[in-house]
């Protein structure tokens, strides 16, 4: 293999696969040729029977492994099971597991899990740090790359069965016949490994595409349009699996442009995609400039439609109010729609998180929300239980991600950041792995089990996204990104006459007395949103935690913390913990010299050095910029700014 991350964490022995005779399986379609052809390259054990099995079919996409010693059944009520279950022994393998007397059963947490690509038709990628769009649209559907195949295996082999092509800040065109074609030939490449393409779509296609009047949901002409456009699309693509929409929403169109709901929105398209069983994913995040709090809206507009919504609509809820920030407390949407169907939308593109330069693998975060209590039924309503259907009937149940993917040869940019697109698949088909357990079997498939790279690497991982926290914002600090780009700190940014809501300034309130945005019932009651005890909880100083403090309070700079320090000390001490993590990480990084490759080694231990420096800017820039209101010194045991 070359060594360049192009294998992403499919390292399997390339040679020596068990021979014909010993794969047992019925049946020719694609996804049994594709199964049949992992093991026979690859599959280096006992005689491997294939089977499908009806009583297999209430594990959903899910599959059943037994084994002996000489033989290993993977039976499954659907041939993709088949398929996954397949992956699944190729990974104990990879992780050199006892492959002799296995018996499992799996069952997906998420029917539906999905890659969200922000590509644009140009090839551009928004937030994109991969390098341009694996989607070559001028030449499909003519040429073909061999990466849509190498990608649908990738997600196929962590069990993604959903992917959204282009940006939720759709174009028009997305929705043209020439580019269905195009797209279709995707669709037909993703088919076999069990994966869905679905499009985010921008509301005015009707009025910009079809030339009609306007794109109100109430105008049946309008219904028409996705009625036919719908009929069009299906005819291509039978399997399609439906709309993404960002409506009113950041200057996008959207229902309210004519006085509509989302609801009425959202309904008007699933009319359309019903007879094929497509569903429409219609985006919370939603805000525009107001007075109010921007971590409110989302809440304020949802709520009131509760059980509007038709079946086939379910509501894709950004893990925290605001945006993706290194921490958010949860978005307090979540449980608050009863009669709707809700799901997560994380972000594994580091918009927030220093790009494809920092290393900060991400499952500690996904892991965060998944299993944050919002209490809406009681004590034990975690996320993870409201939008996988234990806590409710779900009418689907669905998870899904900003992809961190584009052309570059080790698909992600940072060999690191391929960890957080294997987190996300793992956990949106068992949401209850552990962090470590993914960090585990991600550096045994990518590097080596060597203990002595697997243990301090995976120190590093499971880490890192504290430390980012630590560096950038700690203390529930947030958006204090430089406009734009997102990548370094601007706290000072204050974009008069142009957008509040996108200032840092306005973010973290900063002045004489302290620091932190109140959302209080004395602020912007924020806390109101979430269900009791939370509200008391996050609403009360001295109950609220420590890491969200700024998120929820104005804290006076000589507030005395739980370990005792001032507010300002612990400040300067958290951020300064954080350059010395990344410090840290570049020590043990150097000493993994030869256990791996040396362009990988080179390759990380050069981005590592982007991150220390950055880590340092990030602490001198806040410190200093907090100090002129602190007016206090930053303490002596801590590496002066530069
Ligand atoms: C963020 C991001 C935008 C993106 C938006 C969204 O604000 O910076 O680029 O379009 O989220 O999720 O819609």
């Amino acid at each position: 293999f070359a060594e360049d991350g192009s294998q992403l964490w499919l390292r399997f022995p390339a040679k020596n696969g068990i021979s014909a005779d010993k794969i047992i399986s019925k049946g020719n379609s694609p996804t049994l040729n594709i199964a049949r052809k992992e093991l026979s390259s690859h599959w280096q054990g006992q005689t491997v029977e294939l089977r499908t099995e009806n009583k297999d079919k209430n594990l959903k996409d899910g599959y059943r492994i037994v084994s002996t010693p000489e033989k290993i059944v993977i039976s499954a009520g659907k041939e993709i099971g088949l398929l996954y279950g397949v992956y699944h022994i190729l990974r104990l393998q990879q992780t050199k597991a006892n492959l002799s007397h296995l018996n499992i059963i799996e069952k997906p947490s998420y029917d539906v899990r999905v890659l969200d690509h922000w590509d644009n038709l140009d090839g551009s990628i928004e937030r994109g740090y991969a390098g341009r769009s694996l989607w070559k649209w001028e030449d499909l559907p003519g040429k073909i790359s061999p990466r849509y195949e190498e990608y649908a295996r990738a997600n196929a082999s962590v069990g993604i069965n959903s992917v959204v092509l282009n940006n939720v800040n759709a174009s028009p065109n997305m929705l043209r016949e020439d580019y269905l074609k195009k797209v279709r030939v995707l669709a037909d490449i993703f088919r076999p490994y069990g994966i869905k393409v679905y499009l985010s779509v921008n509301f005015s296609s009707p009025k910009v595409l079809g030339g009609l009047q306007n794109s109100d949901p109430l105008n049946k002409d309008v219904q028409k349009w996705w009625k036919n456009k719908a009929a069009e699309i299906y005819k291509l693509i039978p399997d399609f699996g439906g709309f993404l929409v960002k409506a009113n929403s950041e200057g996008q169109p959207g229902p309210q442009d004519y006085g509509r709901t989302h609801a009425d929105g959202a309904n008007m398209m699933a009319d359309a995609l019903k007879p094929y069983n497509g569903i429409v994913m219609w985006r919370a995040f939603v805000y525009s400039p107001s007075k109010d709090d921007r971590a409110k809206q989302a809440y304020l507009e949802f709520v009131p439609l509760d059980g509007k919504f038709r079946d086939n609509v379910i509501i894709q809820i950004k893990n925290g109010p605001v945006d993706f920030q290194p921490r958010e407390a949860f978005n307090p949407l979540f449980g608050a729609l009863r009669k709707t169907s809700e799901m997560v939308e994380f972000q594994i593109t580091q918009e927030y998180l220093g790009f494809s330069n920092h290393l900060v693998f991400l499952a500690p975060l996904f892991k965060e929300t998944l299993e944050s209590d919002t209490y809406s039924d009681g004590q034990g309503s975690t996320i993870a239980k409201i939008t996988d259907g234990t806590l409710r009937p779900a009418k689907m149940t669905a998870i899904s991600a900003v992809a961190n993917i584009g052309e570059d040869t080790n698909w992600t940019g940072h060999h690191f950041a391929q960890a957080n697109w294997y987190a996300f698949g793992r956990l949106a088909w068992n949401h209850q792995l552990s962090s470590e357990q993914i960090a585990d079997e991600w550096i045994k498939m990518t590097f080596t089990d060597d203990q002595n790279f697997l243990n301090p690497v995976k120190e590093i991982m499971l880490s890192s996204r504290e430390a980012a926290v630590d560096y950038m914002m700690p203390l529930g600090l947030h958006h204090i990104f430089a406009g734009g780009h997102h990548y370094g700190p601007e706290p000072w940014g204050d974009y008069k006459g142009g957008r509040p809501d996108w200032s840092p300034v306005y973010y973290h309130q900063a002045d004489a007395q302290g620091v932190g945005f109140n959302r209080t019932k004395t602020g912007s009651n924020a806390v109101s949103q979430y269900f009791p005890p939370l509200n008391e909880r996050y609403g009360n100083i001295s109950t609220c935690p420590e890491n969200l403090i700024l998120w929820f309070h104005h804290v006076p700079w000589d507030y005395t913390m739980k370990d005792g320090k001032t507010l300002w000390d612990e400040l300067c001490y958290t951020y300064d913990s954080g350059v010395k993590k990344v410090r840290g990480y570049q020590k043990i990084w150097d000493r993994m010299e030869p256990y791996i490759d040396e362009q990988r080694f080179a390759d990380v231990q050069s981005k590592l050095k982007i991150q220390s420096r950055d880590a340092v800017w990030w602490k001198d820039a806040c410190l200093l910029y907090f100090q002129t209101f602190s007016k206090k010194p930053i303490p002596y045991d801590i590496e002066r700014p530069v």
